[in-house]
């Protein structure tokens, strides 16, 4: 997944595609480029690693830095030809004359390129988005909207494309299928990106193209029309975001601000969904009326990742409190196996970025059997928020970390306020539901208690900063949190982590154990502690150092282990999320200790929009 970003205005181009690219590294960050159209030139810049490396590029080439005019900008996530500035985007056809940056994959790229070297083509990349460049030089006319338009029927698979050209002073066309492209509007100046946060500096004042969508933008003006050429209106959508609510402020990386962000960003998702008075939970984006959610009698939860953890969470949900059978499937998965739906069945894709193309892939084939979809989105305006057409939006505030942490907690706060709609949909008593209620209100006060317990975490994880191998247990709602938990800490760390449902250890993983092998066991208070309990003295019959998650004041487990995080009490419910703080903080401090990247790990992107 690759970041872009287009200016067209009186600025320095230069510096405001570098400045957008760098608040969009996290999308993709082997390599970037850019090409800026001035004085009816088209001058390059490329770089391989980080935003910073282009911008020593930019700076030793004399003039660049200062010139106006519009450009486009790229930041990679490699998926054809190895991070390089060859590979590095923007691309050019042969004349050099047109410049064209591309998120997503061309499916039919090898057929295309073999059509075009057999017309004279003379390609420089290994990757599949040059295609697009030679095609549009191919049909050019001299009307640059016209040739990029006439070219995309020959596109097989994804894009979100943004093109110029010398012989266009000012003019950025940008294309959308599958891949976002949003257009931020200015003051005699407009803006073009794969996502907002690469705009929240200038504008909030923007448009969201729809798959098929081509935008002909110059500083004056911002022409829509549609594949066929058809000119056509969009909405103008107004950003909410705080202002530097993409911005590190005091932290020395995004993950750590957005972990401690979040008993304000729970407080977000739980905010106006309470009803006390009906000891329920108020979802108006969810678009059923009680007697349409009576008539769900199964849900499948679709995602990937982190998202798919929080499905897992909410599977427990679902079942316990609503009473309603309930499967999760790793989203790439539903897509391609001729999945069951029911008339009756409710599919809720779940997704931070709302662009994850496995995701979108199950969003559109549990429509096409006819399932009613409800999303779980952060993203606004997202490609599966847009798609799903109801939904629970997170309120989340952008996610910049690649490694998912607050999201990934309101995912689960929303799944219990789902839970407990349905619960009391059904047989939920009201006294029940009221309980709940109140274990929903506590949940961000419980998280500033793990929070202020930052340092001791700090001191514990850095006593296995070393370690090659962890295993993370767990039973109920806390298995999929002990996957979640084992996820943070390889992403970020590096470490081989794995996640296990507590009694799964002696199936097998148990041989791995020895006192180089460390296990972290969740032993909170809630049902299932007496057998996790058995499970760490399994393990240190085998030596392997145990650090247990634990109930405050728990003895029993301080007594059997080396380190212990304890956590306040709280139900079984709500016991994922104080935990998974914990284990935010466990990985981050020991990714912290080993000098890793932490906000931008090696070979990941922060929204997969690529199979
Ligand atoms: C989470 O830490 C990972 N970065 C990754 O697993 C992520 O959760 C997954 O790619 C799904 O992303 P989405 O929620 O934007 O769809």
């Amino acid at each position: 997944m690759c970041g872009i970003i287009g200016y067209t205005g009186n600025r320095s181009v230069a510096g405001v595609l570098v400045d957008g690219l760098r608040r969009l590294e996290y999308r993709g960050y082997d390599s970037a480029g850019l090409a800026v159209v001035s004085g009816g030139e088209l001058h390059e810049a490329k770089a391989v690693g980080k935003v910073r490396k282009l911008e020593e590029v930019v700076a030793a080439l004399p003039g660049l830095g200062s010139l106006c005019g519009c450009g486009i900008g790229h930041t990679r996530w490699a998926t054809h030809g190895v991070p390089s500035t060859v590979n590095a985007h923007p691309h050019f056809s042969n004349d050099r004359k047109i410049a064209v940056v591309h998120n997503g994959i061309i499916e039919n790229h090898q057929e295309l390129r073999r059509h075009l070297t057999s017309k004279g083509c003379v390609f420089r990349s290994q990757t599949d988005s040059e295609v697009i460049a030679h095609l549009i030089a191919e049909a050019y006319d001299g009307d640059l909207l016209a040739a990029t338009a006439a070219v995309l029927d020959q596109l097989q698979g994804t894009y979100g494309i943004a093109v110029v050209s010398d012989r266009h002073p000012g003019l950025i066309v940008a294309v959308r299928k599958g891949s976002p492209i949003v257009v931020g509007i200015g003051e005699g100046e407009n803006f073009v990106a794969s996502d907002i946060a690469a705009l929240l500096a200038h504008t909030r004042q923007v448009i969201y193209l729809n798959d098929g969508d081509i935008a002909a933008i110059t500083p004056e003006k911002i022409e829509l029309r549609d594949i066929r050429n058809v000119p056509i209106e969009r909405e103008i959508a107004k950003i909410d975001w705080e202002t530097g609510a993409a911005e590190k402020g005091n932290y020395p990386h995004f993950m750590l601000k957005e972990i401690f962000e979040q008993p304000e960003t729970v407080e977000n998702a739980i905010r106006g969904r309470l009803d006390h008075e009906m000891a329920s939970a108020i979802l108006s984006g969810i678009g059923l009326s009680p007697r349409e959610l009576l008539q769900i009698g199964h849900i499948v939860i679709a995602g990937c990742g982190s998202s798919m953890h929080a499905g897992l969470v909410g599977e427990y949900y679902f079942e316990d409190l609503a009473g309603i059978s309930t499967s999760v499937e790793q989203a790439a998965e539903f897509r391609y196996r001729n999945p069951i739906i029911e008339p009756n069945t409710l599919v809720i894709p779940i997704s931070q970025s709302g662009e994850t193309a496995d995701t979108i892939a199950a969003v559109r084939e549990a429509a096409a059997k006819g399932a009613i979809v409800t999303a779980l989105c952060n993203v606004v305006g997202s490609t599966i928020a847009r798609e799903a057409g109801r939904g629970i939006y997170l309120h989340a505030g952008p996610e910049i970390s690649v490694a998912s942490t607050k999201a990934f907690l309101s995912q689960v706060v929303v799944l219990l306020l789902f839970a407990l709609l349905l619960g009391r949909n059904r047989r939920l008593s009201r006294s029940r539901g009221a309980e709940l209620v109140a274990e929903i209100e506590q949940i961000p006060d419980l998280i500033r208690e793990v929070l202020e317990q930052a340092l001791e975490i700090k001191k514990i994880a850095s006593r296995y900063a070393h370690v090659d191998d962890f295993f993370f247990i767990g039973r109920g709602c806390l298995y999929p949190t002990a996957l979640e938990g084992a996820l943070k800490l390889k992403e970020i760390s590096y470490i081989h982590a794995e996640g296990y449902h507590a009694a799964e250890l002696k199936h097998g993983p148990i041989s791995l154990l020895d006192e180089k092998h460390p296990v972290m066991a969740l032993a909170n208070d809630i049902p299932g502690r007496d057998k996790i309990l058995g499970n760490i003295q399994e393990c240190r019959a085998r030596k392997a150092p145990v650090v247990a998650i634990a109930t405050r004041g728990d003895r029993a487990i301080r007594d059997l282990t080396q380190d212990v995080i304890e956590i306040p009490p709280c139900s079984r419910f709500v016991a994922p999320l104080p935990t998974a703080v914990a284990l935010q903080l466990f990985a981050y401090y020991i990714a912290a200790e080993r000098g890793c990247e932490i906000d931008q790990p090696r070979n990941l992107a922060k929204s997969v929009t690529v199979e």
